[in-house]
């Protein structure tokens, strides 16, 4: 039936068994109720089934149930005529997981949002039996860059679930925009959250967007994007970037910044791309300001993973600044990047007291972990990774060995390969152009887990991500663009058990993504198509990165 991502074994299909009519029932085991909703809700729109509830004994039924002898997230799916429909999952999302597989086995029209009265609900006799290769399955989206207003946000989560992910990272706050109300600091969205013009293209671009932009999500939009998530068996990890990628929260609260080295009150939120110089000064007050941020986050987020960014944090300013020096002299520490490691470790402490675990891009890794270090004080100063911190690796598969290595766990999301933001094809109607090529192929034969890897450390890749970076992504419809069809490959290397990458069957994969993009046409996404982008896809003249010829860093 063309499932995406493929289950692990299929027994059948044989001929048809099973169609779901007005009398089938729907039985709920104990823990099964978000499963329960969703199917009511998604099938009752499309079929216009009202899935009553009904008594165990009929053979119209579809029943679902928990089975903890079944691994967590795993799924047995039985369709026969003489018991219906059947899922019974390791525990809850497994059983919802099993859901998002009869869905794709009902066709493309189970993707609609209402009955277009051309199919019946028809299940051929089969069993699936499936489980995910990673617990950690996710995808980044930077809401900083370009926002994402929230009813765009809850569709990717259905997107997510429709593919069999499960964690969403969501990457709240960067140098062109604060998008997370705080209650102790309004100015965070007050100003934060709005810049006066947007770079149009990449950096060397000479187009700009005259249009103030901006946004942010309310409190109550974060409880409701998180319960959202949560129906659908999705994590999000929120990530406030620290203490790089920091100048709209300067912008907002000038104290933030290195006032002994710039006037920070003359900055507002950045209107261009790339890595901004104006970095957190590290001291108390920043310490203190950014463990009231955190507080809040906890409140709103649930999970136990909580992600504080570190990524590409430019030392010139602590270089410059009196203040930092002095903070690495009290601590008894050699340099800036030890300043860094300290900062994060910091944070690390903070999250891991209060029950939670820090998880970093891997500069967090930057400054080592030396021991035993002494302040002049006689006070021991802690650096490296805090024990239970994690690690998400962009800049390649080095930081995530070294992490796992070293005993800590990871996220493989190496920059070369599952970067949605980076060009899909190589041509020259690819709209504004970024980064590697990495085309639907090169995604379906990414592999997470490095294979010089001994057991021991490799049992640390949590799993994997895409990641999809905003700067180029102006609506909705871009990031559609960007994300899809590779995400279909990508969920697939995150769940099903592939062999190595180049023993993958990439063809077999093209056929089933003949039924899917059916399935992403019901849904309504913007993908791009085999053949190229349609034309209202194009964006002709407008400049991406890097430029032929133009030195790396245009
Ligand atoms: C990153 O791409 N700067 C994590």
């Amino acid at each position: 039936m063309d499932l995406i991502p493929a289950p692990s074994s299929i027994e059948g299909p044989y001929r048809c068994g099973f169609v779901m009519d007005s009398r089938t029932s729907l039985t709920a085991g104990p823990g099964t109720e978000r499963t329960e909703r969703w199917l009511r809700s998604v099938l009752g729109a499309t079929f216009g089934l009202p899935l009553p509830p009904g008594p165990p004994a009929t053979s119209n039924r579809l029943a679902l149930r928990i089975d903890d002898s079944l691994r967590p997230e795993a799924y047995r799916l039985t369709v026969t005529s003489t018991v219906g429909a059947q899922i019974v999952g390791g525990d809850a999302a497994g059983v919802f997981w099993g859901a998002q597989t009869l869905r794709q086995l009902l066709g493309a029209e189970a993707f609609r949002q209402a009955s277009v009265a051309t199919a019946a609900a028809a299940l051929p006799d089969q069993v699936i039996e499936d489980s995910p290769r990673f617990p950690w399955r996710g995808l980044m989206l930077d809401v900083s860059r370009h926002f994402m207003p929230k009813a765009d946000v809850l569709r990717y989560l259905d997107l997510l679930a429709a593919h069999k992910l499960n964690v969403f990272h969501f990457h709240l706050t960067d140098d062109q925009g604060w998008r997370l109300e705080i209650k102790r600091y309004p100015r965070l969205t007050e100003v934060g959250a709005w810049r006066a013009r947007t770079k149009y293209g990449h950096r060397a671009s000479e187009l700009w967007d005259e249009r103030p932009h901006g946004g942010y999500y309310t409190q109550d939009d974060i409880r409701e994007i998180v319960a959202y998530a949560a129906e659908r068996h999705i994590t999000v990890v929120p990530e406030i970037d620290i203490p790089g990628h920091s100048q709209a929260a300067i912008a907002a609260y000038p104290e933030l910044g290195n006032t002994d080295v710039i006037d920070t009150t003359s900055l507002s939120v950045w209107d261009n791309w790339g890595v901004s110089p104006n970095v957190l000064a590290p001291t108390d007050n920043t310490l203190r300001f950014y463990e009231g941020v955190f507080e809040e986050i906890l409140g709103l987020f649930p999970s136990t993973f909580v992600h504080v960014g570190g990524d590409e944090c430019p030392k010139d300013q602590w270089k410059a600044s009196p203040a930092a020096r002095a903070r690495i002299d009290e601590l008894g520490l050699k340099d800036e990047d030890e300043l860094q490691s300290w900062f994060i470790r910091h944070f690390a402490t903070w999250l891991a007291e209060r029950g939670r675990r820090l998880i970093g891009w891997d500069e967090i890794l930057q400054g080592g972990n030396r021991q035993g270090v002494r302040a002049p004080g006689g006070e021991t100063t802690q650096l490296g990774l805090a024990p239970g911190a994690a690690v998400s690796s962009w800049r390649g598969y080095a930081g995530g060995i070294a992490a796992a290595q070293a005993g800590h766990d990871v996220v493989m999301c190496p920059e070369q390969h599952v970067y949605l933001d980076h060009r899909q094809h190589g041509g020259p109607d690819e709209p504004m152009p970024i980064g590697y090529v990495r085309t639907l192929e090169d995604v379906y034969r990414f592999e997470p887990v490095p294979p010089a890897l001994s057991a021991e450390a490799a049992a640390h890749i949590l799993g994997t991500q895409a990641n999809v970076w905003t700067e180029v992504m102006q609506d909705r419809s871009r990031v559609d663009y960007q994300v899809f069809p590779r995400l279909a490959a990508f969920a697939e290397v995150a769940w099903s058990a592939l062999p190595a990458p180049a023993e993958r069957d990439f063809a077999d994969f093209e056929r089933r993504m003949t039924a899917h993009y059916g399935r992403l046409d019901a849904l309504g996404v913007d993908y791009r198509p085999p053949g190229g982008p349609l034309p209202w896809q194009k964006r002709p003249g407008v400049i991406g990165r890097p430029i032929e010829g133009a030195p790396p860093n245009v």
